[in-house]
């Protein structure tokens, strides 16, 4: 399906991996009374298989199909979530389409080096659901970075500079740049 006409202000998490994606929408959706969707949980949910199996048993391709099927669960529901999409959601042009029927898309970002600090030891050994930076993920990260930013530019409404930022300040600054307001 690449076209959704849902009328139900959803708010969808982008960004690179370690940027916080997962925690922030969990904890947003609470503090707005909102239901969460993560892309990925989603995908393990439907399949039984963790994003390492399924990218080396099916191979990236079938993630990316199984991640955009997630994706438009996610908007299809008719009560408001805060999606925390996966890093690579923004890959497929026909998921940037549906991007672009959300209420507000927040991208998450930070300077590199943030990110290579965040998760890049953990990496070394092979992280549960991280495959693509395996090995070298200081390397690897800068690739992603360097092939996405402008990716995610384009489908935002909102940037936030995650850099030196606790969770419930992302938070306030979500809460002050879309004007949602929170319930707790
Ligand atoms: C990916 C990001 C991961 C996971 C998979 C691929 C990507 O999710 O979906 O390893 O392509 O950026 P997070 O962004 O939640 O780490």
């Amino acid at each position: 399906m690449n076209q959704l006409s849902s009328s139900t202000p959803h708010v969808v998490l982008v960004g690179l991996m370690g940027t916080g994606k997962s925690t922030v929408g969990r904890r947003l959706a609470h503090k707005l009374g909102w239901e969460f969707l993560d892309t990925d949980d989603e995908i393990n949910r439907v399949t039984g298989k963790t994003v390492r199996q399924i990218f080396e048993s099916v191979g990236e391709k079938a993630f990316r199909q199984l991640e955009h099927d997630a994706l438009v669960a996610g908007l299809q529901h008719s009560s408001p979530h805060i999606i925390a999409g996966a890093g690579g959601v923004i890959l497929r042009a026909d998921n940037r389409q549906l991007l672009r029927t959300a209420e507000h898309v927040v991208w998450l970002n930070a300077p590199l080096h943030v990110l290579v600090e965040r998760i890049g030891q953990r990496s070394v050994t092979g992280d549960g659901h991280r495959p693509l930076i395996d090995g070298d993920p200081a390397a690897r990260l800068e690739k992603l970075y360097a092939e996405r930013e402008s990716l995610y530019r384009d489908v935002s409404s909102v940037e936030i500079d995650v850099e030196g930022l606790q969770i419930p300040e992302v938070i306030d600054q979500i809460l002050a740049t879309t004007g949602l307001e929170a319930k707790l």
